[in-house]
């Protein structure tokens, strides 16, 4: 099985030399960055730095590395205390004010306090953000994008996960043929073997517990390339029904990995990074010592690091293209629904310079 993963990919990276590279983007997710006010609880020990770094990491890339974008998957914040407003405040001051591209945020459960679908919980998000960006479309380059709020992941089937599948539903019949990639906080499936994760995690969104999001999903099987998620800190991309699903630690925790895509005519290449040595933290680990009094392992990642970052072919994958994107196409532009079916476009900026 390995071998022929290997193979695929020294033919693939043959290939690659001769392709475009039609642009970047990078995922934040789980930064759980909070404005460390006078008074307020400890959290994960080091976030705010390494939520930081990167930013840097956009502001300093030379033009030809630099992102056209930046998508959340989530947990931007930490939130979960009364007055997390504050965290919305200094997120976008010291991390979105200062982006040289555009940030397409998603909502995470620490967003809104697993609030999905609930007005009041989602008051802060939605004065920071402004309307519309609970659920949303973009299209960039050719590929399109369903961004989901599954915040409330935990939820059973029930009118608000429904609205959630629904919404789904209609995004792919507006999409209609292009290579489509799902964005969720929340998991779809189980990123590690499901008896383990359920205790080495210990909250009940260890996936989206309606699992008609998925059925939907693996029913555009032939459109869906890929699932985007976070929440869980760990790293790690798996295959189901021909669906990538890929997930990077994030930054708030241990191991701190971000994930960055290359998107080509015909393929996307899905890389999982770690962050500089001395900026991880073994103690915002929450799958292990101090938080368990075992470091978790499973059948597949019998050591708890790997456990934790997943394998080396884990963390990178080439996924090839059904249908090559337009070579032409320079654009993102933003959906939203004003109505059921209804699309209005609210934004379109240019996906690189010139
Ligand atoms: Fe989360």
């Amino acid at each position: 099985m390995r071998l022929s993963i290997y193979a695929t990919e020294v033919t693939d990276l043959l290939v690659l030399k001769k392709r475009n590279v039609l642009y970047r983007f990078v995922v934040w997710n789980d930064l759980h960055s909070r404005a460390d006010l006078p008074g307020r609880p400890p959290w994960y020990p080091g976030a705010n730095i390494r939520a930081l770094w990167a930013r840097d990491q956009v502001l300093k890339a030379p033009a030809e590395r630099r992102p056209a974008f930046v998508l959340s998957a989530g947990d931007i914040i930490d939130g979960e205390i009364p007055d997390y407003n504050q965290d919305f405040r200094y997120v976008k001051e010291t991390l979105l004010d200062p982006l040289p591209v555009p940030f397409l945020p998603c909502l995470g459960n620490h967003e809104n306090g697993q609030g999905e679908g609930i007005e009041e919980k989602n008051k802060a998000y939605d004065a920071w953000f402004g309307p519309g960006w609970h659920n949303y479309v973009f299209r960039a380059g050719g590929l399109g994008f369903v961004v989901l709020d599954t915040s409330g992941g935990h939820r059973s089937p029930d009118g608000i996960t429904e609205a959630r599948n629904q919404f789904l539903e209609r995004s792919l019949r507006f999409l209609k043929e292009e290579p489509i990639i799902v964005v969720s906080h929340t998991p779809l499936i189980a990123m590690r073997e499901e008896e383990v994760l359920r205790q080495s995690f210990g909250f009940d969104s260890w996936k989206v517990q309606d699992e008609r999001l998925l059925g939907i999903v693996e029913s555009a099987a032939d459109r869906v390339v890929a699932v985007i998620c976070g929440h869980l800190h760990l790293s790690g991309i798996k295959e189901k029904a021909g669906i990538y699903h890929i997930m990077a630690a994030g930054t708030g925790g241990y191991p701190a990995d971000l994930a960055s895509v290359t998107v080509y005519e015909d393929r996307i290449e899905v890389t999982i990074d770690s962050l500089p040595a001395e900026l991880q933290n073994p103690d915002a680990n929450i799958h292990g010592r101090p938080r368990h009094p075992t470091d978790f392992t499973d059948s597949d990642h019998p050591d708890h690091e790997s456990y934790l970052k997943g394998h080396p072919w884990e963390r990178r994958i080439l996924i090839p293209l059904k249908r090559s994107l337009p070579v032409s196409e320079n654009l993102l532009e933003v959906y939203h629904e004003t109505e059921c079916g209804q699309w209005e476009k609210v934004l379109a900026f240019p996906l690189k310079d010139g």
